[in-house]
Formats: structure tokens, sequence, C-alpha cells
């Protein structure tokens, strides 16, 4: 029997997810959109029928923020519409469906760290689309709902890469926003927190991140500083910087949840930081 499917399997989180699962001896398959499409209702019913497993882990989204401005509706029927998909097959076959969700569903404006049962309040596209999806989740009659955020992880396209290639590239100063604020989140750490929360037969929402905060320049500045990088950053206020998408000043989530039903607490971010680059050095 398989445990537990995993869509969106090429991505960041998928291929942790895996990669955890493998290392704990669980059996888990996982697809990306070339096999399974999660738009695609009848293959979905058709998977999950075949496999029928323990847990879905919908790991699979439309995750470029900017992107989701002009193409919101194709965001939507993804990150969205698509997740009733997995619902009702997993209604089908007593399947726990897992779907993990983001900071970027709450504005940003709060001064302390969000809880799960604070009001979400969207200021992009993106986050109504992952905030659709959580409705969509909670459809499910056994549904899990993982928010996370700042994730990067082994072949993903992270803000860690996009400064790791420009002090590649020989960049002697950096711009990064200050004032936004948030927890970096390693893959390999959320995928272990994620099946933990399983073993635990956890429900409804849970926030799960890298314990401790930053901002994008706190963040780029450790980045630089633990590659040993001879490169100065700066930092600058996200009205320098204009986007499609805005972002919320201050999305830090409160992991009280997550502490209490397993115990402990995700490792630190600084730590997390430290044991990616070298995975991602060593790999
Ligand atoms: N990245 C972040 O900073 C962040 C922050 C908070 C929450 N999250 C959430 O965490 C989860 C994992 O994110 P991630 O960073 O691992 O994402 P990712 O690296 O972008 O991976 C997402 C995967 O989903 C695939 N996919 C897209 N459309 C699909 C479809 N219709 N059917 C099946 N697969 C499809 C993508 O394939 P293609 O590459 O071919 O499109 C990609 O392999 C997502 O739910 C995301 O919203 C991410």
């Amino acid at each position: 029997m398989t445990d537990l499917l995993v869509t969106g399997s090429d991505g960041q989180l998928g291929r942790a997810l895996l990669a955890e699962a493998a290392a704990r001896g669980i059996s888990a398959e996982g697809h990306d959109a070339d096999t399974l499409d999660i738009r695609d209702a009848g293959a979905v019913r058709e998977m999950v029928g075949w496999i029928r497993p323990v847990a879905l882990i919908n790991a699979a989204a439309f995750t470029a923020v900017d992107d989701c401005e002009a193409r919101e509706d194709e965001a939507m029927a993804i990150n969205g519409t698509a997740v009733g998909n997995l619902a009702a097959a997993c209604d089908l076959t007593g399947t726990v469906l897992v779907q993990i969700s983001t900071d970027y569903v709450f504005s940003g404006e709060a001064d302390r760290p969000y809880r799960e049962d604070d009001s979400p309040a969207p200021i992009n596209a993106y986050g109504r689309t992952k905030l659709r999806g959580e409705e969509m989740a909670a459809s499910a009659r056994e549904h899990l709902i993982v928010r996370t955020a700042w994730l990067y992880g082994l072949g993903g396209r992270s803000f860690v890469e996009a400064i790791r290639r420009q002090i590649g590239a020989g960049a002697a100063r950096l711009q990064v926003v200050d004032d936004q604020r948030g927890s970096p989140t390693f893959a390999g750490d959320l995928a272990a927190a994620i099946l933990d929360l399983l073993d635990h037969g956890a429900r409804g929402i849970v926030h799960a991140v890298n314990a401790g905060s930053t901002t994008w320049f706190g963040f780029a500045r450790e980045i630089a500083a633990q590659l040993g990088a001879d490169v100065e950053v700066v930092p600058v206020r996200t009205g320098d910087v204009p986007r499609a998408a805005a972002r919320p000043p201050r999305s830090v989530l409160d992991t009280r949840r997550l502490e209490s039903l397993l115990g402990r607490s995700m490792p630190p971010w600084r730590d997390a930081l430290a044991r990616y680059l070298e995975a991602s050095c060593a790999s």
C-alpha cells in the first residue's frame, strides 16, 4: 500500500517531501503536472482511487506571486478550484487531504504574529487564490491546512538562489527591501514537520515556519555572510523596488499550535539556512 501521494512533486516542497518520506521508510508516490494535472478532476479521481493513499499532500501551486496579478484566473484554477478536485477524490477513498497554504492570506497589518484563527484578508491575487484553496481543502472530510512562508529548497527558484546567483555573477552591491518581515523556511524542515503533524493526527489549520523572523534585507545579509561573500547589502523600502503584486509588510506566523501538537518548534531560520547551503553545495 502507498501511504502518501504528493502532487507538485517536482517543486521545492514536493521534492523535500519525497526525500523525507524515503528517509523514514514511508511509501510515497509523487506526480507533477506532466503526469497528474490537478485541474483534471477525472484524472485526480482515477489516480487517488487507484493508489488509495492514507494522505494526499498537495504541494502543487502557481507560485509566481507577481505573475498572479495579470493571470489571476489561471492561478485560481490551480491554487483554488483544483483543490476542490483533490478534496472530492480524497472523500471517496477516506484519504486525508493536506493542503499547503501561505502567510500571504493575511494583510500583514497586525502588530503581532498571526494565529490560525485570525481572519485572512489577502492583499494580492496570489493570496486570494491560496485562500480559495484553503476553503476548498476545508470541504474535505479529513483535512490539514499547513500555512508556511518564504520557502526555499533544493531544486527551486527561491530568494536564496536569486541572491546566490547575483553574488556568483560578481555583484558588489545588493539592494534589498527592509520593510517586509516574515520567516524564511527551509523545505526540508517543513517536510519533516508535515509528516510529524500527520503522525500526530493533526487536522484543521496549522502554521509551520522556521523559528524567528527577519526582513528580506536581513535574510540577504545572512545568506551573503554564510556564503562568505564580499558584497554590500543595502536596505531599501518596498516603494523603491516596484513589483506587480503588493506584499504584506509583516506576515509573521504564530506557531504555538504546531509546538503544542509536536512538542517542539521548527529549527531557527539561520540554522536551517546553513543546512540548506551545505546540502545544496553537496548536491
Ligand atoms: N515558495 C514560497 O515562498 C511559498 C511560501 C508560502 C507558501 N508556499 C506554498 O508552498 C507550496 C509549495 O511551494 P513550492 O515553493 O514548493 O512551489 P514550486 O517550487 O513552485 O512547485 C510547485 C510545483 O507545482 C507544479 N504545478 C503547477 N501547476 C500544476 C498543476 N496544475 N498540476 C500539478 N502540478 C502543478 C509546478 O510545476 P511547474 O513548475 O511546471 O509549473 C511545480 O513543480 C505551495 O502550495 C505554495 O503556494 C510557497
